[in-house]
């Protein structure tokens, strides 16, 4: 690792550097990964690689929809360079089909479709374990007013007809997945953008066929195979890092 760059955050899964430029970030993605508010640890080697290539692939896709996102360009295989912003302290989740929290709080079975496609909001607290929140909270504390709401769930709800598509073509049916926003402020301006990644770290992604779980559950739920199934929907996608699973650990930093 770089000792010379100056690390702005650690969280679960990722560390951010300041950018080379103003108003830039380095995100590096770790095989760290953890569940149920960081009770379950493990290190699954070349997680970070994938996670980092897929997410890559669909903020350039979005990018290129006019949906906006905070994704710049790829540094190496497990860093991006991301435009900085203002997190906005809320955990969007889509859902399309329920699963997870949803069929417990509900009592709805795994893998029922859903009416239509419900859009909840958390919010972003490790230490109170990102309870759920509504509009009413959200304005009430101040950590986003009615038009931001309006902004980020019709983003929301674009980026799920987007991702549900793309992978309905390679044979995964998106259950659900969590998005982040931020606050870009730009000519005295400020425009809402999406931000941190979308993998199969939180999504749920089943085979359209069988149901299998290409996603985190399979570490939340002891399933085995973690970076394979992650490792089959980059495949799927096209975009399996060329030197294949052994070189999956790739360089810890090329700065
Ligand atoms: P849930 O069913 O556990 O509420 O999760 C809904 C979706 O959000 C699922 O795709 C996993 C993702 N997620 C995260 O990305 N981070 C989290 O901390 C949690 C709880 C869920």
């Amino acid at each position: 690792m770089n000792s010379r760059r100056t690390r702005i955050y650690e969280g679960k899964a990722k560390i951010l550097y300041e950018g080379p430029e103003p108003g830039t970030v380095i995100v590096h993605y770790k095989d760290d990964t953890t569940a149920f508010d960081s009770q379950k640890k493990a290190v699954i080697d070349g997680k970070g690689v994938l996670n980092q290539r897929i997410s890559e692939y669909i903020f350039t896709r979005l990018n290129n929809l006019g949906l906006p996102t905070h994704f710049m360009r790829t540094l190496n295989m497990r860093e991006q360079l991301v435009r900085e912003v203002e997190i906005i302290p809320l955990e969007i989740v889509v859902r399309n089909v329920a699963a997870g929290s949803l069929s417990k709080r509900f009592g709805l079975a795994e893998g029922t479709q859903l009416p239509r496609s419900i859009v909840e909001f958390y919010y972003k607290s490790d230490e109170l374990g990102d309870p759920m929140v509504s509009e009413e909270h959200i304005t009430a504390f101040g950590w986003a007013n009615p038009q931001d709401i309006d902004d980020v769930m019709a983003l929301a709800l674009r980026i799920n007809d987007f991702l549900s598509g793309l992978f309905l073509g390679v044979g995964l049916k998106l259950v659900d997945f969590k998005l982040e926003f931020g606050r870009l402020y730009e000519n005295e301006e400020m425009r809402i953008i999406l931000a941190d990644e979308i993998s199969p770290d939180n999504c749920r992604l089943w085979d359209v066929k069988t149901n299998e779980k290409l996603d985190k559950d399979r570490f939340r739920q002891d399933l085995g195979k973690v970076a394979e199934a992650y490792q089959e929907v980059a495949r799927r996608l096209g975009i399996l890092p060329e030197a294949g699973v052994r070189d999956m650990q790739g360089p810890d930093t090329v700065q």
